[in-house]
């Protein structure tokens, strides 16, 4: 059996990789294909590095551009490489980025078994490029990988049953897997000067923040707010937004860290404030409380006793969701070996 998996943003390597472990073990054979959506060092090749996966067989090149550049050249460079050599048996694609959506289209054009790693999951909130993405990914999947049972029970609202497996989060594997190796590794020069529990950690990316000059400055300022030091590795979408935006003193700017780096600083914070969807779990998992900046989550399952909090871009609500403790044992995290979950049930098609 042959797959190719299509990846291309920070949060899709580390789906990727103990997939590729799981899949080597089923003795299912891999191509992996980068869009090059995610290229500067620090976003991409720092991330294969530390999760040990190999170079990319092929990297489309597509960089950054408008959903419609990105998606549609992404499409066409993956359609010519596929179709160089006899079709794969599979074609697997993670989350909800632009190169999920052109990987499901050119999957379902060329006849490919489409496998979605992350199936079902919804916002509710169609203005997010994300959700747009999900929707039709999973509507084309043949193969739909399931981290939640809310995920499996939002597919059978939209009438989607065949092929739905509950498989559980390859994200949980990654941090169990990666969360060793990271305690291993000299400490962050921000945990060691602030001390554990003495700082917050928070990441902002989203289009619908960093494109948004009011919800970004209500966010900077809401940070502003808390009462200990905030460090921000800053996506270079963010970073370009930043021109106009007061930067209150209590915080520290860094570039973007490497997975390693971004679970060492999460696991020692007093709490994480995030737009992204990977981090809401991850500071969970690692027993730290988190605020989400958005209005909405696909993690409803995070919000179980406070241990996340929707605050928006409103710096009172964000504030006040900072000083609030969770109220019970941290939720569940579920049960590990999700990607093994998911190899199985490929070699078993
Ligand atoms: C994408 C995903 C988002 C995911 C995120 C993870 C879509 C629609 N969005 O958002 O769901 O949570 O990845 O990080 O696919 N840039 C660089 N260097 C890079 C990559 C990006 O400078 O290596 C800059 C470019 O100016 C680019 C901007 O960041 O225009 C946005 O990048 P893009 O790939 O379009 O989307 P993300 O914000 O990363």
């Amino acid at each position: 059996m042959h797959i190719v998996t299509v990846v291309g943003a920070r949060p899709q390597f580390v789906k990727a990789a103990p997939l590729r472990r799981a899949l080597m073990d089923a003795g299912i054979r891999e191509t992996l294909v980068h869009t090059g959506q995610h290229y500067d060092p620090e976003m991409s090749a720092v991330f294969f590095e530390e999760l040990g996966l190999p170079d990319p067989d092929a990297n489309l090149g597509t960089g950054s551009g408008t959903h419609a550049v990105q998606t549609g050249e992404t499409m066409m460079r993956l359609e010519a490489l596929l179709m160089q050599g006899p079709l794969p048996d599979g074609l697997m694609v993670y989350g909800d980025t632009n190169g999920t959506l052109a990987g499901a289209l050119v999957a379902a054009k060329l006849g490919i078994p489409l496998i979605h790693v992350e199936a079902g999951l919804r916002s509710f909130n169609r203005r997010m490029p994300e959700e747009i993405n999900r929707i039709v990914t999973d509507r084309l999947a043949s193969v739909l990988c399931c981290p939640t049972e809310t995920s499996v029970r939002n597919l059978a609202a939209e009438g989607i049953v065949e092929g739905v497996h509950l498989t559980g989060d390859v994200m949980l594997d990654a941090t169990r897997f990666f969360a060793e190796a990271a305690g291993r590794r000299a400490p962050l020069a921000s945990v060691t000067t602030h001390g554990p529990g003495a700082y917050y950690a928070a990441t902002v990316h989203r289009a619908g923040n960093t494109d948004d000059p009011e919800r970004l400055a209500g966010i900077f300022e809401g940070l502003g707010r808390l009462d200990a030091p905030v460090v921000v590795p800053l996506h270079p979408r963010t970073q370009a937004r930043l021109s106009g935006i007061a930067v209150p003193e209590n915080l520290e700017i860094t570039d973007p860290l490497s997975y390693l780096r971004m679970l060492t600083l999460v696991r020692s914070a007093r709490a994480v404030l995030t737009d992204s969807g990977g981090l809401q779990k991850e500071s969970l998992w690692l027993g730290v409380p988190c605020i989400t900046l958005r209005e909405e989550t696909e993690w409803v399952e995070t919000l179980e006793g406070g241990w996340n909090r929707l605050a928006g871009a409103d710096p009172a609500r964000i504030a006040e969701a900072a000083g609030m403790r969770p109220e019970t044992p941290a939720p569940e995290a579920g049960e590990p070996g999700a990607a093994a979950r998911i190899a199985a049930l490929l070699s078993n098609r």
